[in-house]
């Protein structure tokens, strides 16, 4: 199993939502997260004036998933999360150690599905 944290622009929660049931993920967990990257948080220019804000609101999603489905669903998160812009987003990828159903107690990867 793996887990993917993904950080994500807000207002694209909504299509990589969409994208991510039509792939058929069965879990997710979502947190309105602050952060910043390479920029430092900066925005840009706003109403002529250059602000500098340290963190940014973001989305992190974190979904847990039998390895085989990691590459798919990188690709489906990258493609429904990019603007090209920079403040995309980022995406981590970690080793799970195990998981457990509360409800059937089922472990690991049959927990998933
Ligand atoms: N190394 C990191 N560790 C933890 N979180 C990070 C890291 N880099 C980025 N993030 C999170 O991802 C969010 C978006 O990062 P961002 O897309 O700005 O990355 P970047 O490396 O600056 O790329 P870009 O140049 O495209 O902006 C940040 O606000 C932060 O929450
Ligand atoms: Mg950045």
């Amino acid at each position: 199993m793996k887990k993917i944290e993904a950080v994500i622009r807000p207002n694209m929660l909504e299509d990589v939502k969409n994208a991510l049931d039509k792939f058929g993920i069965s879990g997710l967990t979502i947190t309105q997260v602050i952060g910043c990257g390479l920029q430092k948080g900066h925005t840009g220019v706003y109403r002529g004036q250059e602000m500098s804000i340290n963190l940014l609101p973001k989305i992190k999603l974190e979904i847990v998933i039998k390895k085989e489905l990691l590459e798919d669903v990188l690709e489906v998160i990258s493609e429904a999360a990019k603007t090209g812009q920079v403040g995309d987003g980022k995406i981590f990828v970690f080793d799970v150690v195990d998981a457990i159903r509360i409800r059937t107690n089922e472990r690991g990867r049959n927990s998933l599905s």
